[in-house]
């Protein structure tokens, strides 16, 4: 697969956070002691250091990390699963969405992750590696995420699943409770309310896989997070409760941008990254 570029760049994490804090520009201008005409600049794009230094700090971004994501200076080292993982994405208008599948090696029973815009070549991956979709779990139900639900569930007869606080409104869909357990084989399944992006965004975290694997949708980022004018600091606090207190090494599988691992976002998403 071609590199997937990073979700967000450093305007983009900026707006999320003053949006999200409810901070206005006047306000933040005035803390951070810079210009009105300074602070449009950064949020437009201009790669100014000392103003989005300052910015950083009543935005609760990390400094650092932020300055590397304004000179794109990292990318995730990418986890590989040698064998029951499988990461698709498609393009969706002017952006592209991940979905994802997995499976046990030994009963050959799927799960998939969100079906993405077009989940085609996921079929086809069910098809060659003779497995058995059994589950179909949404991270949460903007249309992106569920754009190809029907013909994914339709042509493989898998139960769709989603959180009791977002239902899918598929025929017959069903919802879960935070805590819930599912069995694939040797892989078991674990739901985590991360709500804030949207009402019912579920992650996934499944144990079983050659790393420990967080399927978090739009929770989290490779070096940013799914945005939320009204709920951002309910879904900063469920990240922080309920993903990074995960095992480091556990592999992020996001709705959009590469995958990564906590460990390197606990270093380089300037959200979390201190
Ligand atoms: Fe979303």
């Amino acid at each position: 697969m071609a590199r997937i570029p990073l979700e967000d760049n450093f305007n983009d994490v900026i707006n999320k956070s003053q949006l999200g804090r409810k901070i206005s520009d006047e306000e933040l201008a005035a803390k951070a002691e810079i210009s009105l005409a300074d602070l449009a600049a950064v949020k437009q794009g201009k790669p100014m250091d000392a103003v989005i230094r300052r910015l950083s700090r009543h935005l609760r971004l990390g400094p650092n990390s932020l300055e590397t994501l304004t000179h794109k200076l990292w990318y995730p080292t990418q986890p590989v699963f040698p064998r029951g993982f499988m990461m698709f994405n498609t393009p969706f208008e002017d952006m592209t969405v991940n979905s994802y599948l997995v499976w046990d090696n030994k009963t050959k029973l799927a799960a998939a992750f969100d079906t993405g815009a077009n989940c085609e070549s996921m079929l086809t991956e069910i098809q060659t590696a003779g497995l058995t979709l059994r589950y179909i779990f949404l991270t949460h139900t903007h249309a992106d995420h569920i754009a190809d639900l029907p013909k994914l569930a339709k042509s493989t007869g898998a139960e769709v699943w989603a959180s009791e606080r977002e239902p899918s409104d598929y025929p017959g869909a069903k919802t879960f409770k935070e805590n819930a357990h599912f069995h694939l084989g040797d892989l078991a399944f674990k739901t985590l309310f991360t709500w804030g992006h949207s009402p019912g965004m579920t992650t996934y975290y499944v144990t079983g896989l050659s790393w420990p694997l967080a399927v978090v949708g739009d929770a989290i980022f490779a070096s940013s997070m799914g945005g939320s004018a009204t709920h951002f600091l309910d879904q900063y606090q469920n990240n922080n409760l309920k993903i990074f207190t995960l095992p480091r090494d556990t592999v992020l599988a996001c709705g959009h941008g590469p995958l990564t691992t906590l460990a390197q976002e606990r270093e380089h998403n300037p959200f979390y990254a201190r």
